[in-house]
């Protein structure tokens, strides 16, 4: 596609798709003419029988475009500093021992289940203050959300067809339960404060005034879903890149100072969010094609990341790769709030995994594959 249709209309959806690094890298940074608000979706959700109280109804900084995204942008910025995320990595070298203590003590694992799904979830819920012990309930709001149910024509059908759509309701009725959840938390956070993320966002301020019960549970949501899957299939990939080229695996064993590039190439080789998502906001020309105005747009990081334009001999991963300036975190102002804490998380516990799973191979027959609508890694993925 990137070759021959680098801007292709999927005429089913009515939906634009762009591939090419330079066309993606433009779409995802020129917030001017490509705006992050989810309007189809929000009203697609509202016509499909949710009352008024979802994380739709909220506000998400995902989906807010400037200046109110840098406003509420602000808010969290604090708490994902470089200095602030260093603060956390005995915690996660705690939590990725215990979890490698339990996985040697049952003589088997499924990597996805047992390391890179828990280890994430632990230190995203600690950090906005949920209990741990809720996990199995996030992984079935994040199974129900993000799995890949319905196609794009589905989605993005014009509003008015969207009121029986019962794959919309279901989803509603997940946002409905992590809605409640929130509501129930934050409200035990304004009788006694404490030292979290949700507590801080109920004393945050916006133009002087606190955010509504809706912009902040939109707030948690997005930060306990972004805070979490996309770094399971960061460390899932890390493992089956691995696998599958041996040599890297020695590499990395002899200079173990390599980690951190690696993990830049695994982001750019297998991104863990494959695509996003923008409406234009006048007509726009990428490689010489006109899209309208309000037309939706994919902009495929994943094709970006492997564009022989970019990066050279892009099929090869290559942990020594430089420079390599991928788009797995997005860009401009959007760019991932999380990504220091995600490559802190990664660079603690992908060698103390090599180290203490020496032999460690991916059992292929056995892994599965867990392919979202924006989101691209491993549901299993069993160890031998
Ligand atoms: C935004 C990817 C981890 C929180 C983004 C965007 C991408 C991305 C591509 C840009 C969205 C856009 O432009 O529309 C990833 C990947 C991760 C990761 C690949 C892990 C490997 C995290 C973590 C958190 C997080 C650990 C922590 C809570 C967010 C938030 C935004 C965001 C809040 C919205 C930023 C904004 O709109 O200003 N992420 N993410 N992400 N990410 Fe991440």
């Amino acid at each position: 596609m990137r070759q021959t249709q680098p801007v292709w209309l999927d005429e089913e959806s009515n939906c634009w798709h762009v591939f090419r690094y330079d066309d993606v890298n433009t779409a995802i940074t020129d917030y001017q003419r490509f705006s992050s608000e989810r309007r189809m979706q929000r009203e697609a959700m509202a016509t499909a029988g949710s009352p008024n109280k979802t994380p739709f109804t909220g506000r998400s900084i995902i989906a807010m475009d400037p200046p109110q995204h840098r406003q509420y942008r602000n808010l969290v910025t604090s708490a994902f500093t470089p200095r602030a995320i260093d603060k956390l990595r005995g915690r996660v070298t705690q939590i990725t021992q215990e979890l490698l203590d339990k996985v040697v003590a049952n003589g088997s694992m499924d990597f996805a289940d047992d390391i890179a799904y828990p280890l994430p979830t632990i230190v995203i819920a600690e950090m906005l203050g949920v209990p741990v012990s809720d996990r199995p309930l996030f992984q079935s709001w994040a199974d129900g959300l993000l799995r890949r149910q319905l196609n794009d024509a589905e989605v993005f059908r014009p509003v008015e067809e969207q009121r029986n759509n019962p794959e919309l309701q279901r989803l509603t009725r997940v946002f409905e339960e992590m809605s409640d959840y929130f509501e129930r938390m934050l409200e035990e956070r304004k009788r006694e404060p404490r030292d979290d993320m949700m507590s801080a966002l109920l004393q945050a301020e916006v133009d002087g005034q606190h955010l509504s019960m809706e912009d902040t549970i939109s707030f948690c949501t997005l930060l306990l879903l972004a805070g979490h899957v996309t770094t399971t299939n960061l460390l899932s990939q890390a493992i089956r890149c691995f696998d599958e080229h041996p040599d890297t695996l020695t590499q990395l064993k002899k200079e173990p100072e390599l980690m951190p590039s690696a993990i830049e190439e695994v982001l750019r080789y297998a991104s863990p969010v494959w695509r996003l998502v923008r409406t234009t906001k006048e007509a726009v020309t990428l490689s010489g094609i006109t899209i309208p105005q309000d037309a939706t747009i994919f902009t495929w990081l994943s094709s970006a990341n492997r564009d022989p334009q970019q990066f050279t001999e892009p099929e090869r991963f290559d942990i020594t790769r430089t420079p390599n300036k991928h788009v797995a975190f997005g860009h401009g102002i959007h760019f991932c709030i999380g990504a220091p804490l995600s490559r802190m998380e990664a660079s603690v516990a992908l060698p103390m995994i090599l180290k203490q799973l020496p032999n460690m191979r991916v059992d292929r027959s056995g892994s599965q594959l867990f392919e979202g609508r924006f989101l691209f890694g491993f549901k299993h993925l069993p160890i031998t």
